[in-house]
């Protein structure tokens, strides 16, 4: 009956569309979700777009007819021209090529030979908050996490550049999604083109220099890879692909690190039990790669950050071809956007969805195990998230750390409200208290 029915929802208003309310309204997609279902229409950033919510519409979208959609002509035009011809934004047999030439410096033996730049750094960080005592988290964990990814992925020592790529990384992520999309110098648009072509000149010169002098770093590993047919990146693609992974390789690290923080603050029984954890471990020595894998109450606890504050809110793609979803018809062409925040929050998969409980997770409840494509905090299927191992590997390392030696407290007078856009925080970046134990 309901063959070539369009999705329900409305349009909004004539070219804006709903897009106001999108950007600004942090319960857009869960009202549209309760009145309509889980196939709804809207008109977003200029097109008219249908947004997909629950595990059976997400493993539509990630899996069982992931032909059906394109990564490049789902990201808005400002994601194009930040991130480049990077594997973000890439399709079919290209992207099959660059995924398979990256995997390696992501997985396996390259991610063992990280653990001990991982702790190195984070034992710098733990002195240095030591000595501040107080100071913001957000942006902590942000100079952290860069400093990470850049000796890791490019092999740059840190100090000064680093700093100034830091900052140049924020200013691009701030001008990925606005509604003012005008390259204009006091646009935060204009100001992320202009970052873009700094950060496009330094790693220039780091690509270069790793081509003659390869170390370990994924960089390096990039430079030697080779496909089936023996051909291997070319300098323009190793530049595009280093900028993407800088920049997915920190901003969500810091947002999940810190909410993780916060809700070991909030949660003192949560805390003490992960603390009794690393403790138990750490009398059996120093952490070890080993150790990373008996740790299951932190993993549990990891899930749960990554359900109820997941650094990406959602994955956008083009429709290219038409297809049916619950009866209803979507056309080539349009939009679409699968929810990550709104699957995360449905009472048919997980039990009293607003609270932060870690045991979800435990080898008895596994709530996100009933039907596939519940937990997508890092995407889905043959395009989840390549860095989810390195990522979840960096947040253990850390987390063990603070856990085995300090306590904290969160300031008061500051908001922890969510701030969803660019990443997913407490908007005021949680300020703490901090302790050796
Ligand atoms: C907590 C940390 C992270 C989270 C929550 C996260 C989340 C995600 C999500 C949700 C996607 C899929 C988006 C979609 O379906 O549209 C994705 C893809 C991707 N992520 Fe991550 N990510 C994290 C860390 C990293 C790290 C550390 C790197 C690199 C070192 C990375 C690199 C990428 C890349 C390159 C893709 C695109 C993969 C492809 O299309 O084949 N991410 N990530």
């Amino acid at each position: 009956m309901k063959h070539n029915q369009m999705p329900p929802g409305s349009y909004g208003l004539p070219i804006l569309g709903e897009t106001l309310a999108f950007l600004f309204d942090k319960n857009f997609i869960e009202k549209r979700y309760r009145r309509y279902g889980s196939i709804f229409k809207t008109h977003l950033i200029g097109r008219p777009t249908v947004v997909m919510v629950g595990s059976k519409a997400v493993e539509f979208v990630l899996s069982s007819h992931m032909e059906n959609f394109s990564w490049r002509e789902g990201w808005p035009d400002t994601f194009k021209a930040l991130l480049g011809e990077s594997l973000f934004l890439q399709d079919g047999e290209e992207h099959r090529r660059n995924r398979r030439l990256m995997m390696p410096a992501l997985h396996g033996p390259a991610l063992t030979n990280y653990v001990s730049t991982m702790e190195e750094i984070t034992r710098k960080y733990l002195q240095k908050w030591e000595a501040k005592q107080e100071f913001t988290w957000f942006d902590e964990f942000k100079q952290l996490t860069f400093d990470i990814a850049s000796q890791l992925l490019l092999g740059a020592s840190p100090g000064e550049d680093c700093a100034i790529l830091s900052k140049l990384f924020t200013t691009l992520t701030n001008g990925l999604i606005t509604i003012n999309p005008l390259p204009l110098p006091f646009t935060k648009y204009g100001k992320a083109i202009a970052a873009r072509n700094q950060i496009l000149e330094r790693l220039t010169q780091i690509v270069r220099q790793r081509q003659q002098n390869p170390s370990k770093d994924a960089l390096s590993l990039l430079i030697q890879a080779k496909d089936e047919d023996g051909n291997s990146l070319s300098e323009k693609e190793l530049i595009a692909q280093a900028v993407l992974l800088l920049f997915a390789g920190h901003e969500t690290t810091t947002s999940m690190l810190t909410w993780l923080c916060l809700e070991l603050a909030r949660h003192p029984k949560v805390y003490q039990r992960a603390r009794e954890e690393q403790l138990q471990l750490a009398s059996q020595g120093d952490l070890t790669l080993e150790q990373l894998g008996q740790m299951p109450y932190l993993e549990q606890i990891l899930l749960e950050v990554e359900r109820c504050h997941q650094p990406v809110n959602g994955g956008f793609r083009g429709v290219i071809k038409d297809f049916e979803f619950n009866g209803f018809h979507v056309p080539a062409g349009w939009q679409l956007l699968y929810s990550i925040l709104m699957t995360h929050r449905l009472e048919e998969i997980y039990l009293e969805p607003e609270r932060f409980d870690p045991d979800r997770f435990s080898p008895q409840r596994q709530e996100h195990k009933k039907y596939p494509f519940s937990l997508i905090g890092f995407g889905g299927g043959p395009r989840v998230c390549i860095g989810i191992a390195f990522a979840k590997m960096e947040m253990k390392i850390i987390a063990a750390h603070l856990l085995r030696s300090y306590h904290w407290e969160i300031l008061p007078n500051q908001s922890l409200d969510a701030l969803l856009v660019p990443t997913n925080r407490p908007q005021d970046g949680l300020r703490v208290k901090f302790q050796p134990l």
